[in-house]
C-alpha cells in the first residue's frame, strides 16, 4: 500500500475545503498510478477546481513535472468579511501544502466556452479528466464533448455527482451523452459519487486495475451492467462510514485511514 500518499489523503487533503472523500481519491491515486506504470502518458485536467481538493491530490499522486490544469470561473464569493478571493484561497493551500500551483496552467472562465485546442495546446491530450464544474444539463453536455475531444486514446474521464439526487441534470447529462457514444465509451467503475469511463478498448485494462489495487480491498466489488459494460461498483458499507466519521470528528483524521484497509 501507498503509505505516505494514503496519509496525506486522509489527513491532510481533508484540510483543503471541498468534495472528494477519501474511497474517490483512493481511486483516483490507483488509476493515475497505475497509468505511470504503464506509461500511458498524458496531460491531466479537471474542471471545477473550487479550493483545490482534487487538484492536491493530483499533484501529489503525479509530481510535480506533470502537467495539471485547473478550470474553474473562481469567481465564489466568500463569506462576509472576507477579503480573500477563492483563487487566492487555492493558491494559498498549495503553499501550505507545498505543492505550488502552476499558474500558467490555470484557466479562470467559463468552461462552456472552451475549446478543445485550448486544454491540449496547453498539457497535450489528457491521460485524467475530471468533471466537476456546472451541474446543470448544458454544462454536463458541454464538458463532457470537451473532455472527450481532448482525451488520449489510453484516457479516463471521471464525472462527479452521477446520480446524486441533489443534481438530477448531472445524471441526465452523463446518461446521455454515454447511452449515444456506447459504441466508443464504456463504464469501468461507479463510486457512490462517481463514474469513471475510458474507450472501450481500455475497459478491461482498467477494470483489472481496480479489481486488483491493493488500496481498493476495503470495498466491496460489485459487478454492475451499464450501458453495455460491465463496471465494478465499489460499495463502502454504512458501518465502516459511520466509524470514520466518528473518528473525523473525535479528532482522529490520521488513524482514520486504518478504516480503510
Ligand atoms: C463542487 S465544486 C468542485 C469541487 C472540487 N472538484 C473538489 O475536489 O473539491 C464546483 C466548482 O465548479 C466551478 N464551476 C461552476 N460552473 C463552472 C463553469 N461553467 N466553468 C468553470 N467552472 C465552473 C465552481 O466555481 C466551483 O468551484
Amino acid at each position: 500500500m501507498n503509505g505516505d500518499i494514503r496519509k496525506f489523503i486522509f489527513k491532510d487533503l481533508q484540510t483543503v475545503e471541498g468534495y472528494i472523500d477519501p474511497p474517490d481519491a483512493l481511486v483516483f491515486m490507483a488509476l493515475l498510478q497505475a497509468q505511470s506504470a504503464h506509461s500511458l502518458s498524458g496531460g491531466i485536467a479537471e474542471i471545477g477546481v473550487f479550493y483545490g481538493r482534487s487538484y492536491f491530490l493530483f499533484k501529489k499522486v503525479c509530481g510535480s513535472t506533470e502537467k495539471i490544469l485547473a478550470i474553474d470561473l473562481f469567481d465564489i464569493e466568500q463569506k462576509a468579511g472576507e477579503t480573500v478571493t477563492q483563487y487566492r484561497r487555492f493558491i494559498d493551500n498549495g503553499e501550505r501544502l507545498n505543492l505550488p500551483v502552476d499558474q500558467d496552467l490555470v484557466i479562470s472562465g467559463d468552461s462552456t466556452q472552451l475549446q478543445p485546442d485550448e486544454i491540449v495546446g496547453k498539457i497535450g491530450h489528457t491521460r485524467f479528466f475530471s468533471i466537476d464544474g456546472g451541474h446543470m444539463l448544458h454544462h454536463v453536455s458541454a464538458d463532457s464533448m470537451l473532455a472527450l475531444s481532448t482525451l488520449a486514446p489510453h484516457g479516463i474521464i471521471a464525472f462527479d455527482d452521477t446520480f446524486n439526487p441533489a443534481w438530477p441534470e448531472v445524471t441526465v447529462g452523463v446518461t446521455d451523452f454515454l447511452r449515444e457514444r456506447q459504441h466508443e465509451l464504456a463504464t469501468f467503475c461507479m463510486t457512490k459519487y462517481k463514474t469513471y469511463v475510458c474507450r472501450k478498448q481500455f475497459h478491461d485494462f482498467y477494470r483489472r486495475i481496480i479489481d486488483d489495487a491493493a488500496d481498493l480491498r476495503a470495498f466491496d466489488h460489485v459487478e454492475t451492467d451499464f450501458l453495455g459494460s460491465k463496471a465494478v461498483r465499489l460499495h463502502n458499507p454504512i458501518a465502516r462510514r459511520m466509524v470514520y466519521e466518528m473518528m473525523v470528528r473525535s479528532g482522529m483524521r490520521a488513524l482514520s485511514e486504518r478504516v480503510y484497509r
